[in-house]
């Protein structure tokens, strides 16, 4: 196991009705001045935002707000958001959604003190980002959706309206959340796709911890092991029954954990899949969490040819694949059967066209990725520009 810091400050305040505590928790943790954002409006629809700034004007807490954050959300409206911001100052901020919503409020978090545009914090030149951030505003979140796993990360992922470049900026010790207010009452709007998304999403996030080379991390493998074990029983509960609130809990908590760092501690992590898919979603605009369902299967059965060990052991122990000796063969057919129950089990799609792209552009795909992470992606396979482009095309 390799050394590490693991820094995770968030309160996780769980369970029914929980969003009635937002006011109290604002004040807690030092807030007079609240930003809410928030995104396309289900937030409205279900009155939750309605009962937060109930919650806030009870506590005494100043506030204005900010709608109309897009899934795979863009830059222009961090820079609007900051617009506001700077206007009416506040010491908090506080958003009610997804992934987007959140990661729009962190890039707000964090430009807000940077003196200068907020891309150069995301914006990576000859390989390095060209600015880092050494400050944000604290936030707090009501989550609406378990899947980005955004309430327990230090991870911002933004889109450039501009050159289509996604790209991540991860700080840790300064973007984690104050506080996650997680009802999982809420997540029973979600329609089936969102939630299956979702549930795609947080298997990557798992597995980019899973798929790495180094060795005596048992820790981080039972329980990554364990979680997709627990995601996956659950999230075929929900399937069947979107009203079912343990297996809404038992989602919604393995979200945060699957993303909150706790599966990757002393060990090098991979996320060349996540690098894959984002050039998807920018060009495509498609739902993260089914870009993954498409390129995670492409990407372990690359795998099973090149570095099957990991993949193997996920077959024998997750995805029940006897262990036939021939560890190339049970990593295939583990790749195969992760493929099959997104498709079969959780009604993903599982190839470019089944996500509705029926002629991807794979050479610009893949010439933005390489331009974006380098001639060769290092992680659990070093995968050059002919490595990157077999592998979206076995997503076809
Ligand atoms: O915008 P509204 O109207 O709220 O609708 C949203 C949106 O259309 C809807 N939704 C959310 N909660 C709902 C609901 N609809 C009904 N009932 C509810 N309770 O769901 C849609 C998707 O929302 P979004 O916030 O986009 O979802 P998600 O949490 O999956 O976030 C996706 C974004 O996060 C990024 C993704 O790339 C993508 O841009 N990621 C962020 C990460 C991070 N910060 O650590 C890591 C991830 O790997 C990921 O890359
Ligand atoms: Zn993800």
């Amino acid at each position: 196991m390799n050394n590490f810091t693991f820094y995770s400050p968030t309160e996780f305040v769980f369970g029914r009705s929980t969003e009635s505590l937002v006011g109290e928790l604002c004040l807690k943790h030092g807030a007079s001045r609240v930003m809410i954002i928030y995104g396309g409006g289900s937030v409205v629809r279900s009155g939750l935002l309605d009962r937060v700034k109930s919650a806030l004007t009870a506590a005494g807490i100043a506030f204005t707000e900010m709608g109309g954050v897009q899934p795979n959300p863009i830059d222009t409206k961090v820079r609007e958001g900051l617009e506001i911001a700077r206007e009416f100052k506040p010491d908090f901020l506080l958003p009610v959604g997804g992934g987007s919503v959140i990661d729009t409020a962190k890039a707000m978090a964090v430009g807000y003190y940077y003196d200068g545009d907020f891309w150069d914090l995301y914006e990576v030149v000859d390989g390095k980002k060209k600015a880092t951030g050494t400050r944000a505003l604290p936030l707090g979140v009501v989550l609406t959706i378990p899947a980005a796993g955004s309430e327990g990360s230090g991870n911002s992922v933004i889109t450039n309206t501009t050159t289509k470049v996604k790209v991540g900026i991860r700080y840790p010790m300064i973007l984690r959340p104050k506080f996650a207010v997680m009802n999982p009452e809420l997540t029973m709007t979600l329609p089936e796709w969102q939630t299956a998304s979702g549930v795609s999403d947080m298997m990557a996030h798992i597995l980019e911890r899973y798929l790495s080379n180094t060795p005596d991390v048992q820790i981080g493998d039972r329980l990554a092991e364990g979680m997709l074990l627990a995601i996956m029983e659950n999230a075929e509960k929900l399937i069947a029954d979107p009203q079912n609130y343990e297996a809404r809990a038992n989602i919604m908590w393995s979200a945060t954990i699957a993303h909150n760092d706790t599966c990757s501690i002393g060990r090098v992590e991979d996320w060349n899949s996540h690098a894959m898919e984002h050039e998807i979603s920018a060009e495509y605009d498609v739902t993260h969490g089914a870009g993954l369902a498409v390129i995670f299967p492409a990407f372990l059965q690359y795998g099973a040819k090149h570095n099957p060990h990991k993949i193997a052991q996920l077959g024998h122990r997750v995805l029940g694949v006897a262990n036939s000796g021939d560890e190339a063969a049970d990593a295939m057919a583990g790749a195969l059967a992760l493929k099959t129950w997104f498709h079969d089990k959780l009604h993903m799609p599982v190839t470019f066209a089944q996500l509705g792209i029926e002629n991807p552009n794979l050479e610009l795909l893949n010439e933005r990725l390489h331009k974006l992470k380098g001639d060769v992606l290092k992680g659990y396979m070093d995968l050059d520009a002919a490595a990157t482009m077999e592998i979206y095309k076995l997503a076809l």
